[in-house]
């Protein structure tokens, strides 16, 4: 093993339309840009030590690419509309076996019945829903605590 085998590697990976968080529909939202979620995920990240990545597309052929062509030990994910209709997002997590938490910043169970189909839920490790931009801290730090308990399926083993 090499040291870089013990640093935990994370994607948040988010999908069409959170670009526009700050100014879309801020009462589901919040007033919250990605952007500066994704700063506060970089800050807290760096004090865990956690190595964060991210990556947002409107795009759900670029999403993929993105999983297909890039190594981490796990993932968050707000795959936003495409949690409720892509079997092909689905395929790709589990295609490399990339271990990960949904999040969401509202809580889809609670609203419009189409939002009550999700192809992600069931192959997640868990969901937080409902919480805001902090369901996104409390994945990193879940992520963390399966890291360091070893639980997290992808970690390598060391060899000798
Ligand atoms: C969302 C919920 C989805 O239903 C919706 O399509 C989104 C955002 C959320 O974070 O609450 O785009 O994923």
């Amino acid at each position: 093993m090499t040291s870089d085998d013990r640093i935990l590697r994370v994607l948040v990976l988010q999908g069409p339309n959170l670009n526009l968080l700050g100014t879309r529909e801020p009462g589901i939202y919040g007033r919250q840009t990605m952007v500066e979620i994704h700063e506060e995920l970089l800050a807290r990240a760096t004090e865990l030590g956690v190595d964060i990545a991210f990556f947002q597309s409107n795009h759900e052929g670029q999403l993929i690419d993105w999983i297909q062509e890039h190594e981490y030990n796990a993932a968050m994910v707000n795959a936003a509309g495409l949690t409720h209709t892509s079997v092909a997002l689905r395929d790709a997590l589990l295609a490399v076996g990339l271990p990960f938490i949904e999040v969401h910043l509202s809580d889809p169970s609670k609203r419009e019945p189409f939002r009550h189909v999700n192809f992600l839920a069931d192959i997640a490790l868990e969901s937080i829903v409902g919480l805001g931009a902090r369901g996104y801290q409390l994945a990193l730090e879940s992520l963390v605590r399966r890291w360091g308990a070893g639980s997290l399926p992808s970690r390598e083993v060391d060899g000798g």
